[in-house]
């Protein structure tokens, strides 16, 4: 246990100082990885509260980041084993230890590493005296909003702002575990076939939108049967929203403009038959397009990935117009927290206008390329108005052909189908404009 623990630590380390938790848990030996993954996300939900408790038993922040992100780690699974003990039921999958059990297995983890071994005795007063001290700490933790909602203030202000009757429920949903949503891949299955071989094999689903699947209880991949056939991919269900919002024919010309990993251009390829270009700038990335078109038995001499920036189509665009166009532009990804719990710690306030800039660019970019009657659906994973609403709005102030279609708007985490944040907004070029 000592050693998941100490994995942990380092992955909440990593955040600590700037590098994403995903990067940091694939430096994880691949036997620590579940555990240290379990252990660092609700290091991750509940570290405001952790830095608050910190800062409250240890004044001076540890000058070594791995101290404190074991400190860190230490505190928000101390508190979730009280809360449990206090009667709190903690979100499923809480990893819970007996207090002494674990302030033991911190103090080992320290003992193991040459950054913490030094700070051993600090940790170990630290955790006990937290233990000792707790009732009487608790008001004054509880008392910032950071250790109350685990969000950074800025982030907890901007959602006021922007959602003042729902901005609680907003960051409650976000520290509870998301479910494990698949797309059904139409081409290969059926959702009706697909939900009796799950049942064969003991997993139960429930149907989502128009070829999805919530899993009751979430599984690794490779327990669930026919990813290698390509049957199916891990999908949200509020991004599954985008293949049925892009009114689309067989034989289209389209553009998924950001499309890296390519979830939603494969959805768009399993519903239809269509001359695509899959567009992104990282090049990595687009290499994921490539996979999951292969796996899902969708590559095609129609289909085509493009390296490359799209608000400069001067550098590769045709001068042939787009029937319909996908801008599932790069955001905060505010929206996505419960599946990314440290993207809150990463973003700082800026980000949001620094965001919203670019999106105004490739926004502004896309449109000529847009032929007369033709749809270019917006998208983001954010729920900050910047990113969707008030962007959207300033679009149609800018270009007075356009014409707003219904379609979702912003979609808040956790409604009815229990999705992420997300926002669309579809918009028709007329017929009569000219390119
Ligand atoms: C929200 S993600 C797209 C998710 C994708 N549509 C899907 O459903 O799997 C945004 C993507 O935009 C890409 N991106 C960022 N800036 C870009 C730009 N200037 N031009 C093209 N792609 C860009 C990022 O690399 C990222 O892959």
């Amino acid at each position: 246990m000592s050693r998941q623990l100490l994995a942990a630590a380092q992955a909440v380390r990593g955040v600590l100082t700037g590098l994403s938790l995903s990067e940091s848990l694939d430096r994880t030996p691949p036997a620590l990885r579940p555990a240290a993954q379990a252990l660092s996300f609700h290091a991750m939900r509940q570290l405001g509260f952790a830095q608050t408790a910190r800062a409250l038993l240890v004044p001076r922040r540890p000058s070594d980041r791995l101290t404190e992100a074991l400190l860190l780690l230490g505190l928000s699974l101390l508190e979730a084993s009280q809360r449990q003990s206090d009667g709190t039921a903690q979100p499923p999958g809480t990893p819970l230890y007996a207090a002494h059990t674990l302030v033991h297995q911190i103090v080992q983890a320290a003992e193991s590493d040459r950054h913490t071994r030094p700070a051993k005795n600090l940790i170990n007063a630290v955790l006990r005296r937290y233990g000792r001290e707790r009732t009487a700490l608790l008001p004054q933790i509880l008392a910032t909003p950071l250790a109350c909602w685990n969000h950074p203030d800025w982030w907890i202000e901007a959602l006021q702002q922007a959602w003042p009757q729902h901005w609680e429920a907003i960051l409650q949903a976000a520290d509870q575990p998301p479910p494990m949503t698949l797309r059904v891949n139409v081409r290969q299955t059926s959702r009706d076939t697909l939900l009796e071989r799950l049942a064969h094999a003991g997993i139960t689903a429930q149907p989502v939108g128009i070829a999805g699947l919530i899993l009751d209880r979430p599984l690794p991949v490779r327990d669930i049967p026919g990813f290698a056939e390509g049957c199916w991919s891990v999908q949200d269900a509020s991004a599954q929203r985008a293949g049925a919002l892009l009114p689309l024919q067989d034989g289209m010309r389209v553009l998924d403009a950001c499309a890296a990993p390519g979830g939603k251009t494969a959805h768009l390829l399993e519903r239809h038959t269509l001359r695509l270009t899959a567009l992104d700038s990282d090049a990595r990335r687009l290499e994921r397009v490539d996979e999951n078109l292969r796996r899902l038995g969708l590559e095609s001499p129609d289909v085509t990935l493009r390296c490359a920036d799209a608000a400069d189509p001067a550098a590769w665009w045709d001068g042939q117009p787009y029937d319909a166009i996908l801008a599932d532009v790069p955001c905060t990804a505010s929206g996505v927290v419960r599946r990314h719990p440290d993207i809150r710690w990463l973003r700082r306030a800026e980000d949001v206008a620094r965001t919203a800039a670019l999106q105004t660019r490739i926004a502004d970019a896309l449109w000529p390329l847009l032929a007369p009657g033709g749809h270019l659906l917006y998208a983001t994973c954010s729920i900050f108005p910047q990113e969707g609403e008030s962007q959207i709005q300033a679009f149609l102030d800018r270009h007075a052909d356009a014409r707003r279609l219904p379609a979702p708007g912003q979609i808040l985490p956790g409604g009815a189908d229990q999705g992420d944040g997300f926002f669309y907004a579809l918009i028709r070029k007329p017929e009569n404009t000219a390119l």
